[in-house]
């Protein structure tokens, strides 16, 4: 038995629908920047496995950076409404087409504070690709310009989204039952 298998309530997007959907993000993604410069910027943590595997399915040459943003504090499941930047980039986005790889869109908090900080960089395009979108919890309206799936108002983990910083490595997006759930485990 799985140690998630007690407070995994269902597997809301299994392996095989993950990994076909992102090889189509890929070769869209490859599509549009058809022999042009592209900077993804994955947002750590929760972003990463999701970029490694889009990545792959990307067919045009093209660059990674990575930052860190806190919203969520370890433990907490609320956005606090804004994001701090807590590991910046290391390559200037100046003039670039950049598209900043997400793990999930819940309240937007998140992704806008980092839209906003990345726009005064004066990038040549900025776009947002995010594996999940949570519609029902949106507070600040962001674009999606690549979206993985529309799910419900659920918590979920695996595929880069965490437990208490656990199960990211998961290959699956699973429901969690917050009932049978304790934060040790
Ligand atoms: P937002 O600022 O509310 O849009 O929050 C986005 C961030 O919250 C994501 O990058 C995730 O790290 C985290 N998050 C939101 N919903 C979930 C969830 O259902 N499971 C795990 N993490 C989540
Ligand atoms: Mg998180």
């Amino acid at each position: 038995m799985q140690p998630y298998q007690h407070f995994l309530s269902e597997i809301l997007i299994d392996e095989k629908s993950l990994q076909a959907r992102v090889k189509e993000l890929g070769e869209q993604i490859s599509a549009d920047y058809q022999n042009q410069e592209l900077l993804l910027i994955c947002i750590l943590r929760g972003g990463v496995p999701f970029m490694v595997d889009l990545s792959r399915h990307i067919t045009i040459p093209h660059m990674m950076d990575f930052m860190a943003v806190s919203s969520y504090g370890i433990g907490r499941r609320e956005s606090s409404g804004s994001a701090r930047v807590t590991l910046d980039l290391q390559m200037d986005i100046l003039d670039k087409n950049v598209i900043l790889v997400e793990d999930i869109v819940d309240s937007g908090h998140t992704i806008s504070s980092v839209l906003n900080m990345l726009e005064t960089r004066q990038p040549k395009t900025l776009k947002i690709c995010a594996l999940l979108d949570k519609p029902e919890r949106r507070e600040a309206q962001v674009p999606i310009h690549y979206l993985g799936f529309t799910i419900p108002n659920k918590f979920v983990f695996g595929y880069g989204l965490d437990l208490d910083e656990y199960y990211r490595n998961l290959p699956f997006v699973g429901v969690v039952d917050l009932n049978k759930y304790k934060p040790s485990e």
